[in-house]
């Protein structure tokens, strides 16, 4: 895949603190997983490239504008069905009512989640909540999803759906970028491994490569501590 973005001298400085600190990295893997210890930066590197946060130095560089979706640790579901999760989406972006319901019956029907279409969203269990969030971004058929630690608050049962519908969407066409605790997933899921540390990229590397050879010492002590 061709670069996809620059980023350049990034910055985040807080109250003095220094979150994100001039990181400059380059993306043309389709599947990106960032990893790195508690309180590294992770969210807040995701956060800086979806636009939620601005940063106080450098840049970030679309060579092509994408367009993006973000998926969160705990889904935030609004006080209404399944279905009506997803069409406000979609809503937003302008579609004329009946083609917000077909697609989003459609995005919930790839999640699995066709016969929940009318369930109220927050009865449903942690992993389908998590699902209903997938269907919301699929349906706006990102070119580029972002998502923070998707399966942490996961049984692993529903952590693995959850992964069979990031490979699809992957599959579709998005670019991947996101983090998990998960060694395993990230194995799985991943092409290529960004690893940072205190706000720092320490490392980027394909992912055969960053397990089988990590090539600092900071990434060899994460790997030996981390569970698989
Ligand atoms: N709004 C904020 N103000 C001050 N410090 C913050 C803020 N958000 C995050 N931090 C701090 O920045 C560091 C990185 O946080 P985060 O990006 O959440 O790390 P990670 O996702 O890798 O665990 C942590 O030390 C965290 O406490
Ligand atoms: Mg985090």
């Amino acid at each position: 895949m061709n670069t996809w973005l620059t980023i350049e001298a990034l910055g985040l400085t807080e109250r003095a603190t220094c979150i994100i600190d001039d990181v400059s990295l380059q993306l043309d893997a389709q599947r990106t997983v960032v990893l790195g210890p508690n309180g590294a930066g992770k969210s807040t590197l995701l956060r800086l490239i979806h636009g939620l946060l601005h940063p106080t130095g450098g840049s970030l560089n679309w060579p092509q504008p994408l367009t993006q979706a973000m998926v969160f640790q705990r889904p935030v579901m609004l006080r209404t069905t399944a279905l009506a999760n997803v069409i406000y989406g979609l809503k937003l972006k302008g579609y004329a009512a009946t083609e917000c319901e077909r697609r989003a019956r459609q995005a919930l029907a790839r999640v699995g989640l066709e016969a929940l279409a009318k369930r109220p969203a927050r009865l449903l269990s942690g992993g389908e909540q998590q699902r209903v969030a997938l269907a919301r971004a699929w349906a706006l058929e990102p070119q580029l999803l972002i998502l923070d630690e998707p399966t942490a608050s996961l049984d692993p049962a529903s952590s693995r759906e959850v992964e069979r519908i990031i490979k699809a969407i992957a599959g579709a066409g998005a670019r991947i970028l996101m983090t998990t605790h998960n060694l395993g997933q990230a194995r799985r899921l991943a092409d290529e491994i960004v690893f940072i540390d205190r706000g720092r990229i320490v490392e980027q590397a394909p992912v055969a490569e960053f397990f089988n050879k990590p090539r600092t010492s900071a990434a060899q002590d994460f790997l030996k501590e981390e569970i698989p």
